[in-house]
């Protein structure tokens, strides 16, 4: 199943139904349809659960980064325990990699005390990204970008929210699926390190709109529209490396950008729209009617500005140098507001790109100078994982650098 070769994130794994059947009387009975119920579902071919779709968690790159995103994630960063050696990190990802392996294709994980609730993988994916303490504990050569990045001005980190020797990126289309995935993940994990933080972000609900739409984020504004699309040769130059242990992995940042609703209630369609560069309506840039229209930085209005501002995200996010792309792959959050504030929402930030110092940073960099944006977001939370190749059947993650 490809997303629309305009969406912002078409799979490039195919997805599969549980057991493989999709279609007759047993398929209907294994998916428990109500098809008894009526007259016309006994003639019209099933329509499978999407609970019941699963992603191939073998191959060549881990499952998550091109597969179209699902609605709900909870991204997990967990410090490893100081007596952990390179024995004890094979162990680690052995039983990691086992029990992703079975959660994602709908099987409970071994010692499974709530098996019940593995039955649904609703588009499961598990993804595992190495900080840097953690390749370093491997005594593995580690890309020059495997660090925090550069302070920027606009930032405001708290701990809270940064940095991790091993990252969980679960996501599913079920929040239930998503909850006890991490829960078996980290009962695993516990012998060996200890969770420093957990974000969860949503999108919309798997059925709530058509197939290949872009995403919203909590501001109103279409997110994700100049992306480089999955199983295109575009999208495997900007996301996977080449060469070394990482080659078919990737580098992923994951930044938590708060996002002021309040503020942002206080700016009228006009500013909003300038803001970004393309009219919040449609996405569509502010010289074109089609969000899928090429922006078009040379015109001018009435009395000689530029109509996309330089200081819009648009102009200052889009890159002259071609090799500076990343792929966006964000999720919004909401949490509990303070006393005072309705609204404490933002952006789960998350990129994949093969080389984080050559193609993120400069992108961060020209943000960070200048972006009217930067009125209304402010990075809370930052951290930079090297996330490995996928492995076969009988391999586990990380087996490049542990085994
Ligand atoms: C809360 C923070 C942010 C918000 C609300 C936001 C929103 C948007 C929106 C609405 C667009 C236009 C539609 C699209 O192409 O997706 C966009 C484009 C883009 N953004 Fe952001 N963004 C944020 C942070 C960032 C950050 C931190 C980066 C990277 C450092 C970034 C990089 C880009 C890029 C590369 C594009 C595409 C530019 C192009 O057209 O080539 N954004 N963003």
């Amino acid at each position: 199943m490809r997303g629309s070769p305009r969406s912002a994130g078409g799979a490039t794994r195919r997805t599969f139904l549980l057991g493989g059947a999709v279609a007759g009387v047993g398929a209907a009975a294994a998916v428990g349809l109500d098809a008894a119920v009526s007259a016309s579902a006994q003639q019209q071919p099933s329509v499978p659960l999407n609970g019941e779709v699963t992603v191939p968690f073998h191959g060549e790159h881990q499952a998550g980064i091109d597969t179209d995103a699902q609605a709900h994630v909870a991204l997990v960063a967990l410090d490893l325990a100081t007596d952990v050696d390179r024995a004890g990190l094979q162990r680690l990802m052995r039983t990691l990699t086992d029990d992703a392996a079975r959660l994602t294709q709908g099987r409970s994980a071994l010692a499974d005390t709530e098996p019940e609730l593995a039955t649904a993988p609703a588009r499961l994916t598990v993804t595992f990204g190495f900080g840097p303490g953690l390749v370093a504990r491997a005594a593995a050569p580690a890309p020059s970008w495997l660090a925090p990045l550069p302070a920027f001005s606009i930032d405001r980190l708290r701990p809270e929210y940064g940095d991790g020797d091993l990252l969980l990126q679960v996501a599913a289309d079920d929040a239930v699926t998503v909850a006890h995935a991490t829960r078996m993940l980290l009962k695993d994990a516990r012998a060996f390190a200890t969770t420093r933080w957990v974000q969860h972000g949503f999108r919309r609900a798997h059925g709530t709109e058509r197939p290949g739409t872009t995403m919203r984020n909590l501001f109103g504004q279409v997110d994700g529209t100049s992306n480089p699309v999955p199983g295109t040769p575009a999208f495997d130059d900007v996301v996977w490396v080449r060469e070394g242990w990482l080659a078919g992995g990737t580098g992923m940042v994951v930044r938590r950008i708060a996002m002021d609703l309040d503020k942002w209630d206080r700016l009228d369609r006009p500013g909003r729209d300038q803001a970004v560069g393309r009219f919040q309506s449609t996405g569509a840039p502010l010289t074109g009617t089609d969000e899928f229209d090429e922006p078009d930085f040379g015109a001018k209005d009435a009395v000689g500005f530029p109509v996309i501002a330089e200081f819009s995200h648009l102009r200052r996010s889009r890159p002259d140098d071609t090799t500076q792309r990343i792929f966006r792959r964000g999720y919004n959050y909401d949490q509990t507001p303070p006393a005072g504030v309705v609204s404490d929402a933002g952006l789960l930030f998350v990129s994949f790109q093969a080389d984080i110092e050559r193609q993120f940073v400069p992108i961060q960099r020209r943000l960070d100078e200048l972006d009217l944006l930067n009125e209304w977001t402010t990075p809370i939370g930052s951290a930079v994982f090297a996330v490995p190749p996928g492995c076969r059947e009988g391999g586990y993650i990380g087996e490049g650098i542990l085994s």
